[in-house]
C-alpha cells in the first residue's frame, strides 16, 4: 500500500474543508432539510431567460472565439466595462490594474501566492470569511486576529496586535477586510475609519485586501451608495488590493471576478493565474460582458435589494417570535446575506450540528469563522436562498433545537 500521507507537501498537509462546504454535503443528502447555512443567492432572482437568450446568441457559432482561450488579464471589452463599474464606485482605475479571476476565490488565492511566504502574518477580522482563511492556510501564512467593533475592526487593538508581532520580529504583510456586511457577521465597517484604517496601513506598510463582493446589496431602509464607498477610492498611493464579484449580483456559477491593485501587482496576479487556469472561461466572461451591455445588471440591482431587505425581514420577524428575547441577539443587517446571531453561553453550536440536522435545519457554527476559537455559541445564518415560508418554518426548528439544548445542558448542570 502507498502511503500517499508521505508525498503530499507541507501546504497539503495543512489544507482543511471548509465547514460550509461540508454543510453543502448534508444539505444535498436530504431535501427535507432547511438550510441556513451556504450564502448562496436565490436562485430565482437569477435573469434566466436573458441569459437563455444571450448563451443562445453567443453560441450560434458566428464567433469562435466564444468558445477560445483568451488573455489572461480577461476578455477586453468586459475590462472596460468593469472599469466603468470601478468608477461608479469612487475608484478611478485603467486596465493595467484590472484582472479578472476565476471567481473573487480564486483572487483570493492569487493574493496569498503572490503576497505571502511561509509565516508571513496576516491580520483577519474575528471573526472572518472562511474562503479567505483557507487561501491563507494554503500558503502557510499565519493569520492573527483583530476584534472588531460595531462598525468594524478595532482599530486600537490593530495598532497594538501590529506592534507585539512587529517587535517578536516577525513580518505582518497584508490586513485582509470585508468592509461591506462582511461574510460573516453582516457588519458594514464606518466611512471614518476606512479613512482611518487607509492611513494606519500607510503609516505601518502594510498592504490592505479589501473584499467587497457584497456592496451592491445595500438595504435602502438603513443603508445607501454612500455607506459603501471602497476603501480603495481613497487609494491614491496604491495599498488597496481591492477584489469584488458578479457572484452576488447575476450569478456564481459563471465565477466572473475582478481584482483591481497598482500595476505591478496586478502584473505578478496575472503571472500567478497563467498557472491556475490560463485564462477564466471565455463563455462564463462573455454572458457577463453581455448582461451588463444590455442593461441586466442595472435592472437586477434594485430587485435584489428589494428581495433580500425581505427577506432579512422574514427571519427578524421569526427569530423575534420563536425566541426569547435573552435567547438570541444580532447585529441588524444593513445589506448581504448573513444573520449573525449569538445563543446563551452555555450552547455549542458546533456540538448542536447534530440535533439541528435530526429537526431538519442547518446553519454554519460561529467557530468556523474564528481563527482563535471563539465564537462558540454563536451561528452564521444565510438568509439569501431560501423562501420566506422556509425561512420561518426553519427559525421554528431552530428555536426548539436551541430549547433542547438548553434543557440538557441545564440537567447536566443540576
Ligand atoms: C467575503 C467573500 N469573499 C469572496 C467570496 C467568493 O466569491 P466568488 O463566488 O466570487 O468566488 C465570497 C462568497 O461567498 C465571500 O462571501
Amino acid at each position: 500500500m502507498i502511503d500517499y500521507e508521505s508525498f503530499f507537501s507541507r501546504a497539503a498537509g495543512h489544507m482543511h474543508g471548509s465547514a460550509i462546504r461540508r454543510m453543502g454535503t448534508v444539505l444535498a443528502q436530504s431535501r427535507e432539510i432547511i438550510s441556513f447555512a451556504p450564502g448562496y443567492p436565490a436562485p430565482d432572482t437569477f435573469p434566466w431567460s436573458d441569459f437563455s437568450e444571450i448563451a443562445r446568441e453567443l453560441l450560434s457559432g458566428r464567433d469562435g472565439s466564444v468558445l477560445q482561450y483568451g488573455p489572461t488579464r480577461g476578455y477586453e471589452p468586459l475590462l472596460e466595462s468593469i472599469a466603468g463599474i470601478m468608477q461608479a464606485r469612487g475608484v478611478r482605475t485603467t486596465r493595467e490594474n484590472l484582472l479578472i479571476t476565476t471567481g473573487s476565490q480564486q483572487g483570493l488565492d492569487l493574493v496569498a501566492r503572490v503576497l505571502l511566504d511561509p509565516d508571513d502574518v496576516v491580520l483577519v477580522e474575528l471573526p472572518t470569511y472562511t474562503g479567505a482563511i483557507t487561501a491563507f492556510r494554503n500558503v502557510l501564512a499565519t493569520m492573527i486576529g483583530v476584534p472588531q467593533e460595531a462598525d468594524g475592526v478595532d482599530l486600537d487593538a490593530l495598532d497594538a496586535i501590529h506592534q507585539r508581532v512587529v517587535g517578536e520580529g516577525r513580518r505582518v504583510r497584508v490586513l485582509y477586510l470585508v468592509p461591506n456586511f462582511q461574510n460573516p457577521t453582516g457588519l458594514l465597517i464606518g466611512l471614518e475609519k476606512r479613512q482611518r484604517l487607509l492611513a494606519w496601513a500607510g503609516r505601518r506598510n502594510v498592504l490592505i485586501v479589501e473584499d467587497d463582493p457584497y456592496r451592491e446589496l445595500y438595504f435602502e431602509d438603513s443603508a445607501s451608495e454612500a455607506d459603501v464607498r471602497p476603501i480603495r477610492a481613497d487609494d491614491d498611493g496604491g495599498r488597496v488590493v481591492y477584489l469584488s464579484s458578479f457572484s452576488k449580483t447575476l450569478a456564481p456559477g459563471y465565477r466572473v471576478a475582478w481584482i483591481d491593485a497598482a500595476a505591478p501587482l496586478t502584473a505578478k496576479f496575472e503571472l500567478a493565474k497563467q498557472a491556475e487556469d490560463l485564462c477564466t472561461g471565455a463563455l462564463d466572461q462573455r454572458v457577463i460582458y453581455e448582461a451588463m451591455r444590455r442593461g441586466v445588471l442595472e435592472r437586477q440591482l434594485p430587485i435584489l435589494r428589494c428581495h433580500y431587505q425581505a427577506k432579512r425581514d422574514v427571519m427578524v420577524q421569526a427569530l423575534r417570535s420563536e425566541f426569547a428575547e435573552d435567547e438570541v441577539s444580532w447585529p441588524a443587517p444593513r445589506g448581504g446575506f448573513f444573520l449573525w446571531a449569538t445563543l446563551p453561553a452555555q450552547i455549542d453550536t458546533e456540538n448542536m450540528v447534530a440535533r439541528s440536522v435530526a429537526a431538519g435545519v442547518i446553519y454554519v457554527a460561529g467557530s468556523a469563522f474564528f481563527i482563535d476559537g471563539g465564537g462558540h455559541n454563536i451561528i452564521r445564518l444565510a438568509f439569501s436562498a431560501p423562501s420566506h415560508e422556509k425561512i420561518r418554518e426553519g427559525v421554528g426548528r431552530l428555536a426548539a433545537v436551541v430549547r433542547e439544548e438548553l434543557a440538557v445542558s441545564a440537567a447536566v448542570s443540576r
